[in-house]
């Protein structure tokens, strides 16, 4: 340690806190200033351990000098360019070292600067495709329930999480959702639950329902994360793979959470063995540094949206004034480096059975109701006290006071390391959660 810890400002009433309990923190607010490879620092110099890589982000650990000295650097010399009708050579190297993690074929990467611009990105990006090809009727989406794809827009018409949307109207007509998979035969199945496949079909069922020729993609997670780490039963990815091709309809996997190593693949995608259309990304792919994220697109994608365009004219109107930043690139480039030179991914998939026998060895803690885990994540869901989401909630508080930060979700306690942790820090997450929850 050694540091000096930074002060914190006296008035927390002018920050309007995101997806937050604004009056609460604000009455007893749980800050970090400093944070160093598996741990946060109050305020006080107190360290927490981060259970859940801030919010899935940082797989590399925090603070990581390479990323910090690649990003000053890169504001020294080129601070900003318009993305639109310019570049710069980052843009381009970092989309080949991108490539060559994505799954074959899917080599055309656009950039954006969250998982929620993803989202909004790839749905635009399966309507053009459709329209070029002639096929513009193709505009209603599928996506399914409990699923979290971010808060724009689109977003939101496709999330399955219902706080998330049921204060904003009806958002985007023509968004249907397939049932989700949480069902009572898969509970504490450790890894890929073997009932459920069957629930992919609800897509074929949406199809003869409104016309398989009318739907332009289908979006999932490849396991959801943010309701709590479901995995997909096995063969259900591969049973949408085939119920989208024999219908012409994308298949998108939101990567968001489940991209750069928490599967234990690069990839969902190859973790599960079912390559889709359309893929997006965001949080690790710059350890969380600079926000940044992507969509991966299949080359044949690209290149009918190009090829339709006019010559010298642009082709697909969409974009960020911050698509591609110099700096989320420099971060982005250092980021590949260190997944690289660490075989980070490697890591991570040799660290997950320790981590979810770490994890399962919660299920007799008492109230745990459900337990589910993959690779590098796990729910720990406990039995809800008074309204649905309060003991989570009250849950995540203790653990901080204790030395701990996750992210919950309802009851469910979400548990995600660092691809960094070493089995001490595994076991101080399980210590924790096991004290917290039976006291
Ligand atoms: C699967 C998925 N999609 C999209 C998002 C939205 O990402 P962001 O918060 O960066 O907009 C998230 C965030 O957790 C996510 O888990």
């Amino acid at each position: 340690m050694g540091h000096a810890e930074p002060q914190v400002s006296t008035s927390l009433q002018p920050y309007w806190m995101p997806f937050s309990a604004n009056k609460e923190f604000k009455a007893e607010p749980r800050l970090f200033s400093r944070a160093e490879g598996m741990y946060f620092y109050t305020p006080e110099g107190k360290p927490v351990i981060d259970a859940s890589s801030g919010l899935f982000c940082v797989a590399a650990g925090h603070c990581r000098r390479e990323i910090a000295e690649a990003v000053y650097q890169q504001l020294q010399t080129l601070d900003f360019t318009a993305p639109f009708l310019r570049a710069h050579p980052k843009a381009f190297e970092l989309a080949q070292r991108v490539s060559e993690y994505t799954p074959a074929g899917l080599n055309r990467i656009f950039f954006v600067n969250s998982g929620s611009e993803a989202v909004d990105t790839a749905m635009k990006v399966a309507l053009m495709f459709h329209r070029v090809r002639g096929q513009a009727q193709r505009q209603l989406f599928v996506s399914r329930e409990r699923a979290y794809h971010g808060v724009n827009m689109g977003g939101i018409a496709l999330a399955g999480m219902v706080n998330n949307r049921r204060a904003f109207g009806p958002g985007l007509a023509g968004v249907y959702h397939m049932r989700h998979t949480a069902l009572p035969q898969n509970k504490f199945v450790r890894g890929q639950p073997g009932h459920g496949a069957d629930l992919a079909d609800d897509l074929q069922r949406l199809c003869n329902l409104y016309g398989g020729e009318n739907i332009a993609a289908c979006f999932v997670e490849p396991t959801a994360g943010s309701f709590g780490c479901l995995p997909p039963p096995k063969g259900y990815l591969d049973r949408l793979r085939k119920t989208c091709d024999d219908n012409g309809i994308l298949l998108v996997f939101d990567e968001v959470i489940t991209g750069w190593g928490r599967m234990g693949a690069n990839f969902g995608a190859q973790a599960f063995g079912v390559t889709p259309d359309l893929m997006t990304m965001a949080k690790a792919i710059t350890n969380g540094a600079q926000p940044m994220g992507a969509v991966a697109a299949k080359q044949d994608i690209y290149d009918a949206i190009t090829d339709a365009g006019p010559k010298a004219g642009i082709e697909f109107f969409h974009g960020y004034t911050y698509s591609a930043h110099p700096a989320s690139c420099a971060a982005g480039l250092a980021m590949m480096d260190i997944f690289r030179d660490e075989k980070l991914i490697d890591r991570a998939a040799s660290m997950s059975p320790y981590f979810l026998d770490a994890m399962h060895s919660l299920a007799d803690a008492p109230g745990v109701v459900d337990i589910r885990s993959i690779g590098m994540m796990a729910g720990v869901e406990v039995a809800a006290v008074g309204n649905p989401g309060a003991r989570g909630h009250e849950l995540q508080k203790k653990l901080y006071d204790r030395g701990l930060n996750l992210k919950s979700t309802g009851d469910t306690l979400i548990v995600a390391p660092a691809f960094i942790a070493e089995k001490s820090h595994i076991d101080e997450i399980t210590n924790k959660i096991r004290d917290a929850i039976a006291n």
